[in-house]
Parts: structure tokens; C-alpha cells; sequence
């Protein structure tokens, strides 16, 4: 699927992804680039970032793209980087809080360690990326952060509480902040997508089984592709959705 809109408002813009190495993540960085707008991603994947890097960088009409390796757990190394970015790049506008890891867990052999461990991939950088990068945006006037949910656990899926809750805790995150930063034009919104069809989905998770379920499941049958995440992210970034925050955009193919 290639996307054909084109937002005049995103371009120059600059943007932060975390996350952006792989699957969903490797798809905002190429959509916001293909817009002309200015994107910074950090991973903690440094080779297949840097051949992100490499493929997008030298097509003519993409905005710059830098990549900076990090793991996500160390919100001090993110913060700074957050800081370098914006020095590099310019202010930032908008945020994508991307980066997070579905790991199955059994919830009778969680220990507090690991539990701690869960959220701090999943859930803990949302919030210190988005205090990061407010001062930009306040002093920009406007800004955008979109947070990336979860389907998961509106259809009630077990097998990963950790990662449950802390997706249902980013819609919590997203509210309160959309009140927090709305008077500086701060829109802040959660991203919802239903089975994406990414790499590591289809060659871990996705078996005939999983079809059935997706088949089932969705009102829509066909594939739900990263860029179809990626559509709507171009549009909650854009001036266009000015009035838009504090909200929830499901795209899961009609599933929930
Ligand atoms: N794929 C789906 O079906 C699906 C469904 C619902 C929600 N989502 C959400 O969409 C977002 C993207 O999902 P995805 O499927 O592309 O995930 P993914 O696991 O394929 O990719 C996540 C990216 O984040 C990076 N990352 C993970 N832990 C990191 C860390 N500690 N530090 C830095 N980088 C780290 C990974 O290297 C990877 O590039 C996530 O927030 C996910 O919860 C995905």
C-alpha cells in the first residue's frame, strides 16, 4: 500500500519516533520522510536503523532523516538525545511514541523485577519523551504527540499483562496530558491499531490459526498493513486535525 496524501504543514517539520528501526516504527519514519518533514529515531536496533538510514536518506523529495541508538529504558540517555535531536534538526513538533515489546508472559511467574522491567519498555518513556519535548512545542506555539495503543486489551487478550496494562494506561497518559499541554496548542492523542502485519508479527505470531482469528475478527478481511497506521499518524500530525485531541483512533479493520 503506498500512501498518496501530501500535508503541506508537515513539511520541515520535525519529528521524533521512537521505536523506528522496525515494523510500525520503520513506516512512520518513511511516511514523515517521504513529507519532506525533518525525522529523528532512536532503537535500540542499530543495524536495521541504519539501513533505514541509508535507504530513505539519499531519495530525492524525503526530508532528512538521523537515527540514534538507545534503549528506551534509559529515559536520561532519551531525554538528552531528545535535546540533541531538537539541536540538530530544529524544535520539535511532533512526537511519536512508538517503540514498545508484546512479549508473552505467564502471569503466575511475573516477578516484581520483571514487572518493573515491562513497563519501563512499554509505558515509562511515553511519559518522560512527552515532558521532554514539551518546551519545544510550547515555545513553537503548537505541537502533536500521538501515543501508540493497543487493540489487545479493548478485546480482552490475555497472555502479556504487562504489556495490557501499560497500553491501557497510554490511553490514560494521553487524556491527562491532552489536558495538561491543550491551552499551549499541545494536541496529544492515542493511536490504536488492531493486528498489524508487520515482520516480526508475521514470522512469530501469525499462524493459520491467527488467520481464522483475523478473519473473524475484522469487518474489513483484507491485511492490516503498517501504513495504513502510518495514514492516520500523517493526519493527527497535521494542522488539519488542529481540533483533534485527547482521543482514541482505532484503525484495526472494523475489529473492536
Ligand atoms: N503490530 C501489531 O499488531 C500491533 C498491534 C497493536 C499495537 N501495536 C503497537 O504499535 C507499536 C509498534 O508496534 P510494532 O508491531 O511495530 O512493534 P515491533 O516490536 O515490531 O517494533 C518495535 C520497535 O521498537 C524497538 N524497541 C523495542 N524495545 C526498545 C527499547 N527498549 N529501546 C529502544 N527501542 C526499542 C524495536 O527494536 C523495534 O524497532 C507498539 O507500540 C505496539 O504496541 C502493534
Amino acid at each position: 500500500m503506498t500512501l498518496t496524501n501530501q500535508y503541506p504543514s508537515l513539511k520541515g517539520k520535525t519529528v521524533f519516533v521512537s521505536g523506528g528501526g522496525s515494523g510500525i516504527g520503520a513506516s512512520l519514519v518513511e511516511s514523515f520522510c517521504q513529507q519532506g518533514a525533518k525525522v529523528a529515531f532512536v532503537d535500540i536496533q542499530e543495524d536495521v536503523s541504519a539501513a533505514l538510514v541509508d535507504r530513505l536518506g539519499g531519495v530525492p523529495g524525503n526530508g532528512e532523516v538521523r537515527f540514534y541508538p538507545c534503549d528506551l529504558t534509559d529515559i536520561e540517555r532519551l531525554q538528552s538525545l531528545i535535546a540533541l535531536a531538537a539541536s540538530e534538526l530544529g524544535a520539535i513538533s511532533v512526537l511519536i511514541n512508538n517503540a514498545a515489546n508484546d512479549t508473552r508472559h505467564d502471569f503466575q511467574n511475573v516477578s516484581p523485577e520483571q514487572w518493573d522491567k515491562c513497563l519501563a519498555v512499554n509505558l515509562r518513556h511515553h511519559f518522560f519523551a512527552a515532558q521532554a519535548v514539551y518546551p519545544y512545542m510550547k515555545e513553537l506555539g503548537a505541537g502533536s504527540i500521538i501515543n501508540l495503543g493497543s487493540m489487545s486489551w479493548h478485546a480482552g487478550q490475555g497472555g502479556m499483562p504487562g504489556y495490557t496494562s501499560s497500553k491501557a494506561a497510554i490511553e490514560g497518559l494521553t487524556r491527562g496530558l491532552a489536558r495538561d499541554m491543550g491551552p499551549d496548542r499541545i494536541r496529544v492523542n492515542c493511536l490504536v491499531p488492531g493486528w498489524v502485519m508487520t515482520e516480526k508479527q508475521l514470522n512469530e505470531r501469525v499462524d493459520e490459526v491467527a488467520r481464522e482469528a483475523i478473519d473473524k475478527g475484522q469487518s474489513v478481511k483484507d491485511p492490516l498493513m503498517p501504513e495504513s497506521i502510518s495514514a492516520m499518524a500523517l493526519f493527527l500530525a497535521s494542522d488539519d486535525a488542529s481540533m483533534c485531541t485527547a482521543q482514541n483512533f482505532i484503525v484495526d479493520g472494523g475489529w473492536i
